[in-house]
């Protein structure tokens, strides 16, 4: 079995998986949200002083596997190093405790195998990852084998969504709350512009959209319950649109036969059901992750370890660095 720990942004989990067959023996996660919804964001500090109380607590729901352990995997890079240190710290200590070799998982190569929870993996795909750290097309061809194809210029797809929300002082993680606000919203109200529409760039980029928002806030008196629903709705569908639009950009120059959407910000049904009708009419079958580990957990950085360790892709303590920017 190998015990997983992610620990990268607010999110504080543990996984036990069993190598043989991927099966996930253990998996618990202790969010943070509430803790920064009043502050409309991730504040470190914080965040790390909850990792100190939470991850303790989950490891002793998990004692009875640690006999059972062969390898300890953690999530070591990219993400807020305050965070990282806390599971990386734990992850260290384990490894002297039990004696048993240490793998140290990139973030977003967890999110890719998020797909592949107590399945056999199915690569090479081309991913979109959608979180509120990144918006990046990859080529992934196998473990630790990636390529991105396109990445963000400034803000992310989820961290727009936050910045929106906070903007109208809904609260943290701000994805969520937009989504189903929009559903009681007039998406076609604001005509909110499409990011990069006539650059030929493969790239995105969401602080201007972000900007658009916020003009349009000033500019309403009174702001109504229904005012906010019509904002939310314009603001997603021209979030949504531009990731549709430099996708397709990236199928028409890299033409993938395999196409999956990663990330938290995938738990998007408006996002699902756009992206699968267009996968439909050009014929390219499309992969989500199961809702519950679209969002940072450790039952993806334990799936992706199993690949590490079946490589021998071990790491030795001194070597196993917390890496905030590694993308
Ligand atoms: O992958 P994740 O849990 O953490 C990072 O690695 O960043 O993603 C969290 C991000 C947040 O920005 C959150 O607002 C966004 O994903 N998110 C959503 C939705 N659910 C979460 N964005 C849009 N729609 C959603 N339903
Ligand atoms: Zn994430």
């Amino acid at each position: 079995m190998i015990l997983s720990i992610e620990s990268s942004c607010d999110d504080s989990s543990i996984a036990v998986t069993r190598i043989s067959d991927y099966k996930l023996l253990f998996h618990k996660k202790i969010s943070q949200e509430l803790a920064h919804s009043e502050y409309g964001g991730v504040v470190p500090e914080l965040a790390s002083r909850l990792h100190a109380e939470a991850l303790p607590k989950i490891l002793e729901e998990a004692k009875e596997f640690l006999p059972h352990i062969k390898a300890v995997a953690v999530t070591n890079e990219p993400g807020l190093s305050v965070t990282l240190m806390e599971g990386v710290m734990m992850a260290k200590a384990l490894h002297l405790a039990l004696g048993v070799p240490l793998i140290g998982v990139n973030h977003l190569v967890g999110h890719i195998y998020s797909l592949f929870i107590e399945q056999e993996s199915r690569l090479p795909k081309m991913v979109l990852l959608v979180s509120g750290g990144h918006t990046m097309i990859l080529d992934v061809k196998g473990y630790n084998d990636l390529k991105v194809l396109a990445t963000t210029l400034d803000d992310s797809f989820g961290e727009s969504f936050d910045k929106v929300a906070k903007m109208m002082g809904l609260g943290y993680p701000g994805g969520p709350i937009i989504e189903k606000l929009a559903r009681q919203g007039d998406p076609n109200r604001f005509s909110f512009p499409i990011p990069l529409k006539s650059s030929s760039k493969l790239a995105f980029s969401y602080s201007g959209l972000k900007n658009a928002v916020r003009l349009a806030l000033e500019e309403i008196e009174n702001l109504s319950r229904q005012d906010m629903a019509d904002i939310a709705a314009s603001f997603q569908k021209a979030a949504i649109t531009h990731l549709l639009q430099k996708t397709k950009k990236a199928c028409e120059i890299y033409t993938p036969s395999d196409f999956a959407i990663v990330g938290g910000a995938s738990a998007n049904l408006a996002l699902r059901e756009i992206f699968e009708k267009e996968c439909a009419k050009r014929g390219i079958p499309i992969e989500f992750a199961k809702l519950e580990f679209c969002s940072d957990n450790a039952a993806m950085i334990g799936r992706a370890a199993i690949e590490a360790y079946k490589r021998g892709d071990f790491i030795a303590m001194e070597d196993l660095k917390v890496l905030p920017r590694s993308c």
